[in-house]
């Protein structure tokens, strides 16, 4: 694996994995429409002769097309993530068509595609933890938040369909929170980051619903670990992994964690944001989320390392940072 294309390597993971690459000594054409990522995540790498940034969007069937054949992997990161607040349509059209291209593209140039999903696909499903083997229970169309899980199991069933029909080998990776420095300082960058910015600036910190969701946190290196190794084991050609902590915390524990990390001095100052209260009332949460990592920990000999606290005061160091130079976003 000499030559490698990342799709949303201006983004939060993105950014990460270019490093990971360009410092195992890999040559990276990264691809980027600079929509929700940034060019200030790459720019200490724009100088690298290894590195080669486009920015395009990936939605267009001619992004690529102009790209040589000598690429041995695609690494495709770039998506839309949330559709509350009006985004639906861009989490269809882009984790739909933006795929499509990018499965074209490995077609064309007969490589192994290793593609992002989400632990959202596993949706509603009580049985946990979630192994790649359990069931996607997805809730109502009428329901905006699973247009994002069903966007990316369509990218799933369309990756397989290309491996079969053409040949070209694909991992599917079903990332579990990850967070870390260079993460969006909103919403977009997951609760941890809102949490920060709240207890920094002494603002009430969001809960939504009653706070008792679970869901587990991963460090960004871990994270990174995980796709690193997908990306070159061909062990991994064919499969689906869950990457991921496994220490389940709720939500309401986090932000007490975090409040007490960011010692500020400051009270702790909760607001609980009834789920009623935003996307029209039609809003629904999932109420645990742990991974089974049982078949990442043997296939790709991974397993998360970075301890909840230790990555939150890394993320924290950093975000006390951003917030002193960009202000929030
Ligand atoms: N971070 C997580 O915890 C997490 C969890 C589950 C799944 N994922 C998946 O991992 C991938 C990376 O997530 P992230 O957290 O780095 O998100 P991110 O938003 O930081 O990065 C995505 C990047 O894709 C780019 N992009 C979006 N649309 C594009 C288009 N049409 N053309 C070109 N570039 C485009 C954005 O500008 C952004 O830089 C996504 O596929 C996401 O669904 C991430």
């Amino acid at each position: 694996m000499k030559k490698i294309l990342v799709t949303g390597v201006a983004g939060f993971l993105g950014s990460h994995f270019l490093d990971k690459l360009l410092e195992q000594g890999h040559e990276v054409v990264g691809v980027d429409n600079l929509s929700m990522g940034k060019r200030g995540n790459i720019a200490h790498q724009l100088a690298n002769k290894a590195f080669r940034f486009l920015q395009r969007d990936i939605t267009e069937p001619s992004a690529l097309q102009d790209i040589d054949n000598d690429f041995d992997g695609v690494v495709h990161l770039a998506a839309f993530k949330i559709p509350r607040y009006g985004k639906a349509i861009d989490t269809l059209k882009i984790n739909y068509k933006g795929t499509e291209n990018i499965l074209e593209f490995a077609r064309r140039v007969g490589c192994k595609t290793v593609l992002a999903s989400t632990s959202d696909v596993y949706g509603r499903n009580p049985i946990l933890p979630f192994s790649e083997e359990n069931d996607s229970v997805i809730g109502s169309s009428k329901v905006a938040r699973w247009s994002y899980a069903v966007s990316k199991l369509f990218d799933e069933h369309l990756a397989f369909a290309y491996q079969d029909s053409f040949g070209i080998p694909v991992t599917i990776l079903r990332f579990f929170g990850s967070y870390g420095p260079r993460h969006h300082l909103t919403w977009w960058g997951g609760p941890q980051s809102v949490f920060i910015d709240a207890a920094l600036n002494d603002k009430e910190i969001p809960i939504h619903g009653d706070g008792l969701q679970t869901r587990s946190f991963t460090y960004v290196s871990d994270t990174i670990e995980g796709i690193y190794a997908a990306l070159i084991k061909p062990e991994a050609n064919g499969d689906i992994f869950n990457i991921g902590s496994t220490h389940e915390v709720t939500i309401l524990d986090l932000a007490k964690l975090i409040h007490r990390l960011c010692n500020t001095g400051r009270d702790l100052k909760l607001t609980l944001v009834p789920y009623e209260s935003f996307t029209g009332g039609k809003y629904e949460d999932v109420r645990r989320r742990v991974p089974d990592v049982s078949r990442c920990e043997k296939i790709l000999g991974i397993k998360a390392v970075v301890a909840l606290e230790e990555g939150l005061r890394r993320t924290i160091a950093w975000q006390r940072t951003a917030e002193r130079t960009s202000g929030s976003e």
